[in-house]
Order: C-alpha cells, then sequence, then structure tokens
C-alpha cells in the first residue's frame, strides 16, 4: 500500500487483504456517513455485489452501529430482528465503528458464512485496522 494510490484503492487492498488471509472473513467492506444526511454509503468492498448501497441510520446492523458508535458482533445473523439479509450464505457479521476526531464516520462490515467465527482477537484486530484507516482519510 503506497502513498500514491488513492484512498478507494487503499481501502479495496485492505479489504482484500482481510478476505484473502482470514479465511471466515467472506465480505469485507466499508460504509460511510453520506454527507450530512442520516444514511450511510457503500464505500470499497471485496465479495459478492450487494444491493444495500445505501442504508438509513438505525436499519440493520450496519444503520445500529452509527447510531450506537459500539463494536456489534452477531454470532447468528438469523436471530437478529433488525437486520439486512446481502447473501443468503452468510450466517454471521461484525462491524467496527472508524472514528475521525471522536466523531463516527464510518464503519467496516465483515460477513461470515460460518456460524459464530468472531473472537475478541477480530475486535482488537478490526479496532487497529479502522485507526488506520481513519489516518489515511
Ligand atoms: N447485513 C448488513 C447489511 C450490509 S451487508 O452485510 C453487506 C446489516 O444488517 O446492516
Amino acid at each position: 500500500i503506497t502513498s500514491s494510490n488513492s484512498v478507494d484503492e487503499r481501502l479495496i487492498a485492505i479489504c482484500q487483504l482481510l478476505e484473502q488471509h482470514i479465511d471466515y472473513y467472506n465480505w469485507v467492506g466499508f460504509y460511510f456517513k453520506n454527507g450530512d444526511k442520516n444514511e450511510l454509503k457503500l464505500g470499497p468492498y471485496v465479495g459478492e455485489p450487494t444491493d444495500h448501497t445505501i442504508i438509513p441510520f438505525g436499519k440493520g446492523i450496519c444503520g445500529q452501529v452509527a447510531v450506537s458508535n459500539k463494536n456489534f458482533v452477531v454470532p447468528d445473523v438469523s436471530a437478529q430482528d433488525n437486520y439486512i439479509a446481502c447473501s443468503i450464505t452468510v450466517k454471521a457479521e461484525i462491524v467496527i465503528p472508524i472514528f475521525l476526531n471522536g466523531e463516527n464516520i464510518g464503519q467496516i462490515d465483515i460477513d461470515s458464512n460460518t456460524p459464530d467465527p468472531f473472537s475478541e482477537e477480530d475486535e482488537r484486530f478490526l479496532e487497529f485496522v479502522c485507526e488506520q484507516v481513519s489516518e489515511i482519510l
């Protein structure tokens, strides 16, 4: 990842690294606050294309993290009422907020086809990734 790449290219490279090296990370993407609207917009990602390119705050796992400012680990997506399904193969999800100057400006979203795969180690690692991401934005 070199500084001559654009932000989007660098974010895609991060998605690719994560998806390729961690076998239970099957869809990896970024959502960011869409201007001054109360919604998220899909950014760079790897994995199956999703119809959910805009997510209102409060809706789904991603929309809830936009409001709560907290990590959201979902071991079993079928047990969630407020969930937006992107693919029937997905069993679990983790969403970690990205903070810039203390403000929740987006998130990394990872879907897994493996049930209950995410540990506190994933949370700490992805918090670190999100801190690094906030520094290149
Ligand atoms: N499942 C997410 C929607 C985004 S897709 O996973 C790519 C949610 O419930 O917010």
